[in-house]
């Protein structure tokens, strides 16, 4: 490899500035060890190399996807040689005598294990005391300037819910913000609902009653990630948002009340759709723990919420955990109350960020807010893809 040749491609079309410079490399049985230029020490995987090679062989030079199996590379490949190239590169040989095999330092850099995790976004968490509002942007400005529309989704991210205001009344207006972050999530109540009476409602949300604080669809699966209401007009009296972090609640739960937490992580519900029509139903824990124990979703509707059939030891555990909870969810200290003026988006996790409504006078005036879908993954790729552009025009 010549001294001035490019950098190889990397196994995606991420942007890894070369922060650190190989000051030296070596094999280690098998494995490769590369020192860097801050003195820091990390040690390869052969078959994390030997999949990742960027030659076209292996990885598809469009696709950037690896075209290989487990089984395609030797049970006992082991790297031979490894040194760094004078354009910067790693340069692994192998005992297999196949090519060489050259990696983008910024990429080797940032995927090496230097004795901790990568840092990942956490939530923040959020009392009504200390977050009385959501986090709000200028809506015009989110959809003029790529740099706000970042901030919002973040905000969204680490928040669980964010505003935008002052957005123009456009029809399909809220399908094509949302379409800026990802695809929209139809569901059995429409593409895109909107929250007004009806005659003969399928959810009480199609009525002039209160909603108690609750996700959306936990009759699913996996229900949405995300939902947003976009409020059209609002001139009725009554019917402002509450929202609460569910997972503030339970993280205190959790300090506070270990038995509670227990009860809600541990004891499965299921939830079951009303409607003539379909028949979905989903069993999960009221907080749903990841494997290293974080809160990573909530599952919580009053009223869809089925018949529990378990011993009755067991329903009682479960019945007065959700009372706790629910206690707790709509007490001041954790619900926000917002007020829906028209030009608003409010964005928000349906799995964190749980919603409800006072009620209000269907006859006191007009109320018109539309809702769509999304999913956690889409919000996620989307912030990747704005930091991405980001970087890259540095
Ligand atoms: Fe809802």
């Amino acid at each position: 490899m010549k001294d001035l040749d490019p950098l190889p491609i990397t196994p995606d079309f991420d942007v890894w500035p070369v922060t650190h410079a190989i000051t030296a490399a070596r094999t280690v049985d098998g494995d490769v060890e590369v020192t860097w230029d801050d003195g820091a020490v990390c040690r390869y995987h052969r078959l994390l190399l030997a999949e990742n090679d960027p030659a076209p062989d292996i990885l598809h030079p469009l696709s950037r996807e690896t075209l290989l199996s487990p089984i395609d590379f030797p049970a006992d490949l082991a790297a031979t040689a490894a040194q760094a190239c004078g354009n910067g590169a790693l340069e692994v040989t192998w005992s297999d005598g196949r090519a060489p095999s050259r990696f983008h330092p910024g990429w080797l850099r940032a995927h090496g294990w230097f004795g901790t995790p990568p840092a990942a976004p956490e939530p923040v968490l959020w009392t009504a005391e200390d977050l009385p509002e959501p986090p709000a942007f200028d809506g015009p400005e989110a959809l003029a300037d790529p740099a706000v529309f970042l901030a919002w989704l973040k905000a969204l991210r680490d928040y669980g819910v964010a505003r935008l205001y002052g957005l123009p009344q456009e029809d399909g207006l809220l399908e094509a913000v949302v379409q800026r972050i990802g695809v929209i999530r139809e569901t059995n109540f429409d593409r895109v609902f909107t929250l007004a009476i009806k005659d003969d409602p399928d959810s009480n949300a199609y009525t002039p009653h209160a909603l108690p604080l609750h996700m959306d669809l936990g009759t699913r699966e996996c229900p949405p990630g995300l939902q947003f209401l976009y409020t059209r007009a609002n001139t009725t009296t009554g019917g402002e948002g509450l929202y609460a972090d569910a997972y503030r609640v339970a993280e205190d739960l959790r300090a506070s009340e270990p038995a509670t937490f227990a009860a809600l992580t541990e004891i499965p519900w299921e939830f079951n759709n009303r409607s003539k029509t379909s028949a979905y139903r989903a069993t999960g824990p009221v907080v749903e723990l990841d494997t290293a124990g974080r809160i990573r979703a909530v599952r919580y509707t009053t009223w869809l919420r089925a018949p529990m059939v378990a011993p009755l030891d067991v329903q009682d555990r479960a019945y007065r955990a959700v009372r706790r909870f629910a206690d707790l969810l709509h007490s001041p200290r954790y619900m926000m109350q917002v007020t829906y003026r028209a030009g608003d988006l409010f964005a928000f996790d349906n799995r964190r960020a749980l919603h409800g409504r006072n009620g209000y006078d269907a006859k006191g005036g007009e109320r018109f807010i539309e809702g769509v879908y999304s999913d956690r993954d889409e919000l996620h790729s989307a912030i990747r893809i704005l930091e991405r552009k980001a970087l890259a025009a540095r």
